[in-house]
């Protein structure tokens, strides 16, 4: 599926003006982590505003996925604060406390997360696997939590698979199971990481066009992905990572048509294909 031409850019600009007096949703300070001898990550910082979609770049084992995973504590960092909508993640406000298990559950349901293995409940339908966060982790009417899950389930394309079993579907279908899934629980702020990256090809763009299509609606989100033209069109910002340090941070077209740094320009070179080595990232034939 071609996902090129499909976005006019003024939606993007004009999103991306309505962000800069927007609210932060996520706050990282400082985040460093260590795996042993291996410093994962340095002294990261960084925030994410409100309908913000900050598509998040660098080349593999610099750091992405564990930084993703330290906003919702599955790894806690060694030093830094991780503030997701002004609430501080891990550690009781104003202490050095740690927060209890059902603490950090309700801290992490702000949190809606997307993996590249999407960890359906095989034994559930389509529809209970998207209710069963709402009705076991939030207690909320089954009724109420139903009739919203069937409209995620629509959203996403998926309004004649509620009833399937996982093993049924598609890995295309799946994932989008999986947004529906991490969007029933009414996060604050989204985060994938490389949630295309197990697909086949083809299905690809099914998702990326959810995804887009979030990002569009206002939707706050953080995106761990290799699919540069997707973070060429859909990014309001993007974040450039490298052996674990923000190296750049940049509007899209800044960030892809003159990367500031020799890293950034490296790690681009291994996507460009001839046509876009020229500089030319339109979509248009190549000229002969
Ligand atoms: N639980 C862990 N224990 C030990 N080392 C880890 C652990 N998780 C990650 N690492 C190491 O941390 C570094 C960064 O890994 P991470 O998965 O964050 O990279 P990444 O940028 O997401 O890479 P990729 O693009 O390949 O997914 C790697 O050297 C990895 O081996
Ligand atoms: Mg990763």
């Amino acid at each position: 599926m071609n996902i090129s031409n499909d976005v006019p850019s003024a939606i993007i600009r004009a999103a991306v003006m309505e962000h800069a007096d927007a609210q932060p949703v996520l706050r990282l300070n400082g985040i460093s982590k260590s795996f042993g001898e291996n410093h994962v990550l340095r002294d990261v910082s960084l925030t994410v505003h409100k309908g913000e979609t900050v598509c998040l770049l660098g080349p593999s084992g610099c750091g992405k996925s564990t930084l993703l995973r330290c906003v919702n504590w599955l790894e806690v960092p060694d030093a830094g604060t991780v503030h997701v909508s002004s609430q501080r993640m891990g550690v009781r406000e104003g202490s050095s406390i740690k927060m209890s298990d059902a603490e950090l559950a309700r801290s992490r349901a702000r949190i809606g997360m997307v993996f590249q293995h999407f960890a359906l409940w095989p034994h559930l339908t389509v529809l209970q696997n998207v209710m069963e966060a709402p009705l076991h982790v939030l207690g909320r009417p089954r009724e109420e939590v139903r009739e919203e899950a069937r409209r995620l389930l629509e959203r996403v394309g998926l309004a004649g698979k509620m009833d399937a079993f996982p093993s049924r579907l598609s890995g295309g279908q799946k994932q989008r199971v999986g947004i529906a899934r991490a969007l029933a629980m009414k996060p604050d702020i989204l985060l994938f990481d490389e949630p295309t990256s197990a697909l086949d090809p083809m299905l690809v763009g099914e998702v990326l066009n959810v995804m887009r299509s979030l990002a569009q609606e206002g939707a706050t989100m953080v995106i761990v992905t290799h699919e540069m033209e997707f973070a060429r069109q859909v990014a309001s910002r993007v974040v450039f990572m490298d052996a674990g340090e923000v190296i750049e941070s940049a509007p899209p077209e800044r960030f892809f048509s003159a990367p500031q740094t020799p890293r950034a320009r490296q790690f681009l070179a291994r996507f460009r294909s001839p046509r876009e080595a020229l500089g030319d990232w339109s979509g248009a034939p190549m000229p002969a």
